[in-house]
């Protein structure tokens, strides 16, 4: 028996539908995937369920009774509970302040104490770990969405949706967090996970609802599916998956650094570190987002001085070179933050084609510019990379009217040029969609192949496991492990990632 029914639910922003006559059925103690790329409708549609939004046409039964909830508070009063991509609690207060924050009080001082028995009591029965009085601002990611849920269900809610919540987590916060929603499903409660990874979907769910281009496409069961089939019914093909590893003739150290070190006051943000990256190679820096990763890259491209250790590129100290100096000699940076190292999103994709190359022949010559080649090169890169630009203006596209991924491409035109002997991707593929992922992947294995370097930096790790001949882990500043493709798994990575050595292994 269906819980929730949602039955053609229509609904536009300026004329375009987010959604387009979209069914979804949830059973009680069900886990309901929802799959789809990004921009398929998934957060709209759940929000429409919970209240934020209203839908166009279309109705909402729940149990049995047709429904409009007019606000998320309606919504949770009715048992429909939602943790959001951001987390909404409140940083100064405390675990249990935010957990009882907006409900009716009756006798201040004994319902605070009965909210904490009973918290304590649900924190344990589902293994959310939580420490009531602890604020929030001191708490990990995973901490806070442990929080996020038991607030959900002290408002006894029936059915809890959950947006994308494992792209926060570990691979060991993700296998806790699966579970609870284990434990959750065994008592009766109604999950929706929103994701687009696959193993996961396969991994927890019992069907899947797939959308796309703000449709549904298909719903499945999961023990009748596989990822293949997944991945087909969301992106309307089928995907390359695997790529082909080709040997390399020549493999020679493109780039090593020696004891490098970057302090701040007492701590070290790179402690100690020794890496080569080798010419025809992927190496992959695995790690959970702010253990040192960006650092790295920075402290190669330039962007940031070590405090101590030498690097070296092509057998020779870069270490007083700048970050011009050192892009002239082939070390090219894609950085993690495309608005801020990036890109300048109010100028135009030609404009921004050239941020690097301005002052250079053929594109200027004596502080003149040099309207064929620079137009070129825009047309070019539009062609190569099949970057969609904004209805007819083409090269003159304000790079801020596009797409995440358009802009991304923009950089890698830019950056992974012919004279690109050493590519640092700082989590490339971050918030791309799959078609955009796998034309970013295949650029750097292109790169590979033509025995140039790639310094692959990413935070998912089916990714690095897909494209890296070697994987190296950061912790805590820190290289804990490096790895061969053929001795690296998910589960080796995964306790690195979490602070394990190798040893320790
Ligand atoms: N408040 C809004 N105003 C305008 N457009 C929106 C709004 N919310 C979502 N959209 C658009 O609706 C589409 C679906 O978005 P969303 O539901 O967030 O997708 P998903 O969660 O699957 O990534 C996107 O094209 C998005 O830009
Ligand atoms: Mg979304």
């Amino acid at each position: 028996m269906a819980i929730l029914e949602m039955k053609h639910i229509s609904k536009a922003f300026s004329g375009v539908y987010a959604n387009e006559d979209v069914d979804l059925s949830v059973e009680k103690g069900e886990i309901h995937a929802l799959l789809g790329e990004n921009g398929a409708g998934k957060t709209t549609l759940m929000n429409i369920l919970f209240g934020i939004y209203t839908a166009d046409t279309g109705e909402i039964y729940w149990k049995d009774k047709k429904v409009v909830f007019d606000s998320p508070r309606e919504a949770i009063n009715q048992g429909i509970g939602m943790v959001h991509q951001h987390f909404s609690l409140v940083q100064k207060m405390t675990v249990l302040e935010n957990i009882i924050l907006g409900l009716k009080q009756d006798g201040l001082f004994l319902s605070k104490m009965d909210a904490r028995k009973s918290i304590v009591e649900l924190a344990e029965k589902y293994g959310l770990r939580v420490r009531p009085d602890a604020r929030i601002r001191d708490l990990s990611v995973g901490e806070q969405q442990r929080v996020e849920i038991l607030k959900a269900l002290y408002r006894n809610v029936d059915l809890l949706i959950l947006d994308e919540p494992t792209g926060v987590l570990t691979p060991k916060e993700t296998q806790d967090f699966f579970e609870v929603l284990r434990k959750l499903k065994k008592e009766g409660y109604a999950v929706i996970i929103i994701t687009h990874r696959m193993s996961e979907i396969m991994a927890i769910s019992d069907r899947v609802t797939i959308l796309r281009d703000g449709k549904k496409v298909k719903e499945l069961v999961t023990s009748e599916t596989d990822p293949k089939e997944l991945s087909m019914y969301m992106i309307g093909r089928e995907l390359h998956g695997e790529f082909e590893i080709q040997e390399q003739s020549d493999t020679g150290v493109a780039l090593e650094l020696k004891n490098v070190n970057i302090m701040k006051g007492e701590k070290a943000i790179l402690d100690n570190i020794h890496l080569t990256v080798n010419k025809g190679e992927i190496l992959g820096i695995a790690g959970v987002d702010g253990n040192g990763q960006t650092e790295l890259a920075e402290v190669i491209a330039g962007i940031r001085k070590s405090t101590s250790g030498e690097i070296c590129f092509m057998n020779e100290s870069i270490q007083k070179a700048t970050v011009k100096q050192r892009f002239e000699k082939g070390i090219s940076y894609i950085s993690d933050d495309r608005h801020a190292d990036g890109l300048v999103i109010d100028m135009t994709l030609k404009e921004n084609m050239l941020l690097k190359d301005y002052d250079k022949e053929p594109f200027s010559k004596k502080g003149i510019f040099n309207k064929k080649p620079i137009e070129e090169q825009a047309k070019n890169a539009i062609e190569k990379f099949q970057i969609k630009t904004t209805g007819t203006t083409g090269m003159e596209s304000v790079v801020k009217l596009l797409s995440g991924g358009n802009q991304q491409k923009i950089i890698i035109a830019r950056e992974v040029t012919e004279e690109a002997r050493l590519v640092i991707a700082n989590q490339p593929t971050r918030g791309l969609d799959i078609g955009a992922t796998e034309f970013v992947r295949q650029t750097l294995m292109d790169v590979r192949n033509s025995d140039r370097s790639v310094l692959l930096i990413s935070a998912d790790l089916e990714e690095i496991l897909a494209l890296s001949d070697r994987i190296a882990v950061m912790f805590g500043g820190k290289i804990v492990g490096v790895l061969n493709r053929s001795e690296a798994n998910v589960q080796k990575i995964g306790l690195l990632m979490g602070g394990m050595t190798k040893e320790a292994m």
